[in-house]
């Protein structure tokens, strides 16, 4: 039989910096149903790509000194990594930088173009680059952008423009006759309120301001606006509109696009609608997940509370960085992160809970029975309550996990496990192992322990992929039969004769506050060194501006006179500073210079010097100084610059 398809996808994230927590939440959800989906014998398409073209991207790599293409390419490389990190299982990556996406955008363009539905006219409008949106005076928010707060522009160009205004009716149809279409269903009135019945706008769809993206190709200086090239990544990945396009055929419509709350307003009314322009079938579902939300923002770079994934999954582990995501906050709404809530999810859910059941179960199998199980097993009366309470967990965690509802189906997992880890202490298997007529029923105990745990393993695999290999290692499971969902369906496929191996802890304990206040401190530590390269960059920065040629006004600026030294002597507590009374004509001046390294008072004295003399005085060791002696200097040797007896002081120099 032909598997049944499944085609979900991530969107495709902005390369405009290092993904954060944040970007990495999307994608772990995403895996998860990829995975869970597989396991339910789906013919899975896992997309996830980057989004790598627009102005932000364009100014970006501006700024860094590189081409766009360049700055993309490195990007790409750590996001890759990431994802690997992660253990992000997707079948396909789209860079929209990729020709044959570039073709198919240009050919969806003028598609649209030549059935009318987009047409040429003239754009005045406000643009916040960093969203890559647009909007009207009466969207901002104190003026600014209401999506990111930042300020927008002003722009006014020759543009084109897609028909969206026209769609309004039949969007606002979509979402009410298919409420599964958009998910949570509260973001479904959100749109429908906000966007939807105050009336849609015709939608900008090209831009001739930069050069960075998709080129319409029949008209010259104009670029695809970067919404329209970032949605067709979605069909474009298939082969649409290519050669080749039995993946389009075979996988379309998407069964799910999660996005992010900001971005459900493109997939649920620009995406739909470009899609009905082009008569092309609408995705099943959108769902709409909510923030992560760090010290009451959404985590953002820009807001310099992002938190660095590749850093807590070193320190915590992948599967324990997955889980927390997955069960701490409920898909769909925001969510906080703190490092105590990890922590404390680390130790009372995996540590204590998981943890402790498979450590004790092996632990009391090779205690009481050497590491194997005799087949000689008998029934205890509660046996049959775990396997009900098995098989339930199984089909509650299905229902969840078919809905995305990851964090109930976790919540549901974990129910087996205390379930299990309460068995233990009901049956107290230390009392029956004192007695050699109970080794039987002892031995029963145990193969439901190690039963429950290979269902429990199998049920968080999509969530947690790493695990079930560690928990399959000690309980001595080779047989791949025994490892798929299928499995799982009845209590009891694991053969009798269990034979464990004590393997390590698999979530170490975790003390909180030890670690609390070692994460202080590196955040202290690394909020200092990115100050002090702050600092640098900045130095640099400012050495770079200096214009490299002046004008004769510049040099003007600088007064300089001739002056003679009437006194010096050291500076007190100094070996590099002497203090000189010049005079000036009839003016007399104090300046302290760091020359007593060649110098000694004596010598300085009746020299004629060259003073800068409307130099902003300052103290030099508590001393003051009022101007500047020029020297001119190289390697270790230094000499005041200095005129003949035959100019006077006071003299200027020009
Ligand atoms: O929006 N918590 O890309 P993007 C949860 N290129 N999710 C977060 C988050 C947070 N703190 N920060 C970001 C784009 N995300 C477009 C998409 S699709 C055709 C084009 C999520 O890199 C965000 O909600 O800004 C979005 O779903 C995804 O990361 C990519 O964001
Ligand atoms: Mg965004």
């Amino acid at each position: 039989m032909e598997k049944e398809k499944f085609y979900i996808t991530t969107p495709i994230y902005y390369p405009s910096d290092k993904l954060h927590i944040g970007h990495s939440y999307c994608t772990v959800a995403t895996d998860a149903m990829a995975r869970y989906k597989r396991a339910r014998g789906y013919d899975v398409m896992f997309l996830t790509g980057t989004d790598e073209h627009g102005q932000k991207i364009e100014r970006i790599a501006e700024e860094k000194g590189v081409s766009p293409k360049e700055y993309v390419d490195n990007i790409v490389v750590s996001v890759k990594e990431l994802w690997k990190l992660m253990n992000i299982s997707y079948d396909r990556y789209i860079r929209t930088t990729d020709d044959y996406h570039i073709k198919s955008v240009q050919k969806i363009f003028k598609a649209l173009y030549d059935k009318g539905e987009i047409y040429k006219s003239e754009y005045e409008g406000l643009y916040c680059t960093p969203c890559e949106s647009f909007f009207t005076e009466k969207d901002l928010v104190d003026g600014k952008c209401p999506d990111c707060g930042r300020p927008v522009e002003r722009v006014k160009e020759e543009s084109y423009f897609f028909r969206l205004s026209k769609y309004g009716d039949r969007i606002i149809k979509l979402l009410e006759e298919h409420p599964e279409f958009l998910e949570p269903a509260s973001r479904r009135n959100e749109m429908i309120n906000n966007f939807l019945k105050p009336g849609l706008t015709d939608l900008c769809v090209s831009r001739t301001s930069f050069k960075w993206g998709v080129p319409v190709d029949f008209d010259e200086g104009h670029i695809v606006y970067v919404w329209i090239d970032a949605l067709s990544n979605y069909i474009t990945a298939l082969g649409y509109g290519s050669d080749d396009d039995s993946d389009f055929k075979k996988y379309w419509p998407a069964d799910v696009h999660v996005v992010g709350k900001e971005i459900v307003r493109f997939h649920t009314i620009i995406w739909p609608t470009m899609l009905m322009a082009l008569d092309l079938p609408l995705p099943k579902k959108v769902f709409g997940h909510g923030w992560l939300i760090i010290d009451g923002g959404k985590m953002s770079k820009s807001k310099g509370n992002v938190v660095d994934p590749v850093i807590l999954c070193e320190k915590y582990g992948v599967d324990a960085i997955r889980y927390f995501l997955l069960r701490e906050i409920a898909f769909g709404q925001d969510g906080n992160f703190t490092n105590e809530a990890l922590i404390n999810r680390i130790n009372s859910d995996l540590a204590n809970d998981f943890g402790n059941l498979l450590s004790r179960t092996v632990g009391m199998i090779e205690k009481y029975f050497g590491g194997n199980l005799p087949a000689e097993q008998e029934e205890n009366p509660l046996n049959e309550e775990i396997r009900a309470f098995a098989a339930k967990t199984v089909e509650k965690t299905e229902e969840y996990y078919d809905e995305m509802l990851f964090s109930d189906a976790l919540n549901e997992i974990w129910g087996l496990i205390r379930r299990l880890n309460k068995y233990i202490d009901e049956t107290s298997p230390w009392i029956l192992a004192k007695s050699e007529d109970k080794k039987a029923e002892l031995a029963g105990i145990m193969y439901v322990l190690a039963e429950g745990l290979r269902i429990v393993s199998i049920l968080t695999e999509p969530c947690m992929p790493n695990t079930p290999a560690l928990c399959f290692e000690q309980l001595g499971i080779t047989e791949d039969t025994l490892k798929v969902w299928d499995s799982i369906h009845g209590f009891g496929l694991l053969p009798k004769e269990v034979s464990v191996k004590k393997g390590e802890v698999i979530f170490p304990r975790i003390d909180v506050k030890k670690e609390l206040a070692s994460i202080e401190k590196e955040a202290e530590k690394k909020a200092k060194a990115e100050e002090k390269a702050a600092k640098k960059a900045e130095k640099q920065k400012k050495k770079e501006e200096a214009p490299k040629e002046i004008v004769i006004d510049d040099f003007a600026k600088v007064k300089m006179k001739v002056g003679v030294i009437s006194e010096c002597k050291r500076v007190e507590n100094s070996d590099k500073l002497l203090v000189s009374q010049v005079k000036i004509g009839d003016e007399a001046r104090q300046i302290v210079s760091g020359v007593a390294k060649w110098y000694s008072p004596e010598d300085m004295v009746g020299r004629k010097v060259i003073v800068v003399t409307n130099l902003k005085a300052v103290k030099l060791r508590d001393v003051l100084s009022q101007g500047m002696l020029l020297a001119a200097s190289k390697g270790d040797k230094l000499e005041l610059v200095s005129v003949s007896d035959d100019i006077p002081d006071g003299a200027d120099i020009s």
